[in-house]
């Protein structure tokens, strides 16, 4: 398995979403991740490919679709094109957008599962099971909580049917030899100790069907025209049926590459998908990524009503976690993006709460960012004349200032490296703030008044210039605002080809007079 920083080439994937709800704050965190780690990895010079999309078949979009009176195509249509329009809103621009309906997506999914039927690892048999629908899956008795399904507290229905199973307990040693001798693949550590764990015990196959007669709106078994597929069975296939697998150009580019999730889907995608991949004979993927839940009052996505919160504040919670447009409209779209990432720490669940993405906006970026950006062009216009100044003799302290704009983006590209995005935005961020207190060490106004107009152009030179690193690394999460910075600077309009580098300013270059980057958000 290579490593991430070292290959050439990255490639990143969401879930492809259900199409039973619109987007809310739980996909745009994990969309928002994704874009974000993309534009990272092309920062620091890799080839990267970033998808998403949508899971389109299945019981519960049949059932939703017959609810409101409409075919599912017409339901599938609809809601696949909100989440389509939507994410360019937040400034998420996928390379591909991948519909389960797709016929490129059908073509893969019969040809895997024709693979794996010819290599007898599917056979005909019958079960009898408690089935959630909500979850599109089987439980067990031992696995549901005083007799209801764990994730939507609904009783399953039993049902018995003959179907065909994918035999996913050859590959159950494998797999726990895999996970033994590549930790790395799947972080945090915590969530590859929890497939571990549930790996102790043996692994039943799985069923992968659903007999047309009661449900047709799926991908029929290209061995059997009387069953469509199991819809996960069907899904997890999205990740390389993007690529044109077998033969496309872009599966060869691209694969293997690493997937990103919440912990909710933990084990299709860190059980059935490994299983799935190495029964077809396709390398496994480099690394499962996996989140915790944004919660309301410490229950996932606000769905209940026994929360520890105010019940105003619980309100205002579930509006903006319904609605990421009117958290975009609050924070401002880059504004969102930096906070939603720099909060919540990859991997832990985080209460959601509108006062705490306020906080850290008004913190970090109105307060730290918005002040030293706003410091650095105004003396530049009152001592400088507007341009960027020919720095002087370089004095101890300006050197500390150096040495620290460029040891900051080895650290951020090594913390993007381990999936950790809060501290890699943490480590950019902190660059702004050693700007302000290079300020109030160097005092470039008692400079100016003291008549060293070397010093202050040194100062101010050294100022704009780890700005323009700071700006550089934050580029990724804040894509509008931070080209806007740039180009204040005197950066020019274009995106940096690196990350990182001293000496990209050139003096005599018009600075802009002042900044808007960040108005502050009045705490409710
Ligand atoms: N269709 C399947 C995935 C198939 S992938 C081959 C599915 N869809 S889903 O619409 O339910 O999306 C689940 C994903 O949405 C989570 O894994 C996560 O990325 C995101 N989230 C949904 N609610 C969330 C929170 N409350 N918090 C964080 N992420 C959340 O499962």
């Amino acid at each position: 398995m290579s490593d991430t920083s070292t290959s050439p080439t990255f490639y990143i994937t969401t879930p492809i979403y259900y199409v039973n709800g619109e987007p809310h704050l739980g996909s745009t965190y994990t969309t928002t991740v994704a874009d974000v780690l993309a534009r990272y990895h092309r920062l620091y010079g890799q080839d990267a490919r970033f998808l998403t999309g949508t899971d389109e078949h299945g019981d519960k979009i049949a059932l939703l679709a017959a609810a409101n009176g409409e075919t599912p195509k017409a339901l599938t249509d609809r809601i696949s094109g909100v989440f389509r329009e939507m994410w360019p809103r937040f400034g998420i621009a996928p390379d591909d957008f991948i519909r389960t309906t797709e016929q490129r997506h059908k073509r893969v999914v019969q040809r895997i599962l024709q693979d794996v039927y010819d290599r007898g690892d599917i056979y005909f048999g019958e079960y009898g099971g408690l089935y959630c629908v909500g979850c599109e899956r089987f439980y067990t008795e031992k696995e549901l909580v005083d007799g209801r399904c764990p994730q939507h507290g609904t009783v399953p229905d039993y049902i018995r049917e003959q179907n065909y199973f994918f035999r996913m307990g050859r590959y159950q040693q494998w797999l726990v030899d895999l996970l033994t001798a590549h930790p790395e693949t799947v972080r945090p550590e915590q969530y590859r100790r929890e497939l571990l764990a549930f790996l102790r015990e043996p692994l039943e196959d799985l069923c992968i069907s659903r007999p047309k007669s009661r449900l047709t709106w799926g991908i029929t078994l290209p061995f059997d025209e009387d069953y469509v597929t199991y819809v996960w069975f069907d899904a997890l296939i999205n990740y390389i049926s993007a690529l044109d697998y077998p033969d496309g150009e872009l599966y060869r580019r691209y694969w293997p590459g690493e997937h990103l999730v919440a912990k909710d889907i933990l084990k299709p995608h860190g059980i059935y998908w490994p299983c799935m991949l190495q029964a077809a004979g396709i390398p496994m993927y480099r690394h499962l990524n996996v989140h915790g839940y944004w919660t309301i009052g410490g229950v996932k996505g606000g769905k209940s009503d026994r929360t520890e919160l105010q019940e105003a504040e619980r309100r205002a919670a579930r509006r903006l976690f319904r609605d990421p447009v009117a958290l975009a409209d609050l924070l401002g779209a880059d504004g969102m993006r930096y906070c939603l990432l720099r909060e919540m720490a990859f991997g832990s669940d985080l209460d959601f709460t509108r006062d705490l993405l306020v906080t850290r906006y008004n913190a970090d970026l109105a307060n730290d960012l918005g002040n030293a950006a706003n410091r650095t062009v105004s003396m530049i216009g009152r001592y400088c004349g507007g341009e960027v100044p020919d720095p002087g003799a370089e004095t101890p302290v300006d050197r500390d200032l150096r040495d620290e704009a460029c040891a900051v983006p080895g650290r951020v590209w090594e913390h993007i490296g381990a999936m950790q995005p809060h501290l890699a935005l943490g480590e950019a961020i902190g660059l702004a703030q050693r700007v302000n207190r290079y300020f109030e060490d160097k005092k470039p106004w008692s400079a100016f008044k003291a008549g060293d107009t070397e010093g202050v152009a040194t100062t101010l030179y050294y100022a704009a210039e780890t700005l323009g690193i700071a700006a550089s690394l934050l580029l990724p999460a804040m894509p509008t605002r931070m080209l806007e910075l740039r180009r204040a600077l005197g950066l020019g309009d274009q995106p940096p080809s690196t990350a990182g580098g001293w000496g990209h300013l050139d003096p005599g270059t018009p600075v802009a007079r002042e900044t808007r980057l960040f108005p502050r958000i009045e705490r409710e």
